[in-house]
């Protein structure tokens, strides 16, 4: 397909979606002028509701009993860990559930999103409320405990600086991508994802995601060590998380001698299983590290990817099931969280290579189910979040068929790179 190539590709992302605003298509866009109309009204709603407490939306409570869990995870319940549960406290579930803190996971995203919704209206109120949650986060820039710190700082303060660059978010980029980098072990050639659990040195699929925050800086100083250490993370990963197929573990242990220690899955359905999520970060972090190195092993992993996510999906409308090994029975819940960060992956991937237009049509179709009733919430309900039916971590109990802010970050951009490639121009549709 390759529309566009992919240094204007970056550039369209680095000058914002004004620059593509000429050609406008006959095609009817009412369903994305609907998404981007909701999305922007839901983000203010659930503004207006935190109002001026430093709480970050995350997701919505929820509470699944062990059968059902049980059920979904082909165990016999005597056999059940129930340790790791998150139980929401008594009269919680429903309600909105907030980051524990600024150094929860997730706490990038909800900034993030006001971000891509100001830069797909252009609405100066969202500008204004996304750089007030962004600030929140500040201390961040000097926290070194997770490899989160890519996903929360580059989508916040990422975010921050491509539309509305300022010296200081410069340099609270720069430190946090030093601290990523600090996560690096040379023996093994990866970046530690997590410092809590059993594994000497866990590396997680999901950490294919904290690449760009390096990408990112690497450009911003014009120093090529972030990309370095970070296309030395996905060979490593490259060639130690995946199966025959393509799919992918979710945890990776490594021994100090670089070793592998223990293959295994803190969220998915069981150890050899495809998680769904884990899959869509694998084909979005390949996908990334093709277009900063352009080797071509990176297209590969990630067109292999692809081609395991579109075989394997068993739904009609192609949003999958938690876990693509999952039972394949009407109480399944979905993810569409992996669907949001798949479509923008395979946007992306379609500007990238010849034969792109299958990922841009599986995109667009994905974009398509999620804008749809059964995916997109109505103004005023869902706790203002945008998509519905987002699993976070079933093993765990936790965060099961709900919204989740990822799924509407990537949901966001998915439809931001889905105008960009089309030539499309909000005020125009
Ligand atoms: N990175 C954690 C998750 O995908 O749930």
């Amino acid at each position: 397909m390759k529309k566009i190539s992919s240094f204007s590709f970056i550039l369209i992302i680095l000058c914002g979606f004004s620059a593509c605003s000429s050609k406008q298509s006959s095609e009817d866009y009412t369903w994305l002028k609907h998404a981007i109309d909701v999305s922007a009204e839901q983000l203010k709603y659930t503004v207006n509701d935190v109002g001026d407490s430093v709480w970050l939306p995350r997701s919505v409570w929820t509470s699944y009993g062990t059968d059902f869990l049980c059920t979904q995870l082909e165990k016999d319940p005597l056999t059940f860990a129930d340790s790791l549960r998150v139980k929401p406290v008594k009269g919680e579930v429903g309600s909105r559930r907030y980051c524990f803190s600024i150094y929860d996971w997730t706490s990038g995203f909800f900034p993030g999103n006001l971000w891509y919704a100001y830069q797909l209206t252009g609405d100066e109120g969202l500008k204004k409320d996304a750089v007030k949650f962004t600030n929140y986060l500040y201390p961040l820039r000097e926290y070194k405990g997770t490899h989160d710190i890519g996903f929360m700082m580059n989508c916040s303060y990422g975010n921050a600086y491509r539309l509305c660059p300022a010296d200081s978010v410069r340099q609270a980029l720069v430190q946090t991508a030093d601290n990523l980098c600090g996560r690096f072990n040379p023996e093994i050639g990866c970046i530690r994802s997590w410092d809590f659990g059993k594994w000497n040195f866990p590396v997680i699929i999901d950490n294919m995601m904290n690449l760009d925050l390096l990408f990112y800086v690497s450009h911003l100083t014009g120093d090529d060590k972030y990309k370095e250490l970070a296309l030395k993370h996905a060979k490593t990963t490259m060639n130690n998380h995946f199966r025959d197929d393509c799919s992918s573990y979710h945890v990776v242990s490594y021994n100090n001698d670089g070793t592998v220690e223990k293959k295994c899955t803190h969220q998915g359905q069981n150890d050899n299983s495809s998680w769904a999520r884990g899959q869509a970060w694998g084909v979005y972090g390949y996908t990334s590290c093709y277009r900063e190195s352009k080797d071509a092993g990176f297209l590969q992993q990630a067109k292999n990817i692809a081609a395991l996510i579109m075989e394997r999906v068993k739904t009609d409308d192609a949003i999958p099931l938690w876990d693509y090994d999952a039972p394949d029975i009407s109480r399944t819940p979905r993810d569409a969280s992996a669907a949001s960060i798949t479509a923008s992956a395979f946007i992306e991937l379609s500007t990238l290579t010849e034969d792109g237009q299958i990922y841009f049509d599986y995109a667009e179709k994905l974009l398509k189910s999620l804008s749809s009733d059964a995916y997109l919430a109505k103004v005023g309900t869902n706790q203002g979040f945008i998509l519905m039916h987002s699993t976070g971590s079933l093993p765990n109990g936790s965060e099961i068929d709900t919204p989740i802010n990822y799924a509407d970050y990537y949901y966001l951009e998915a439809l931001l790179r889905y105008m960009q490639v089309k030539g499309i121009d909000y005020k125009n549709i």
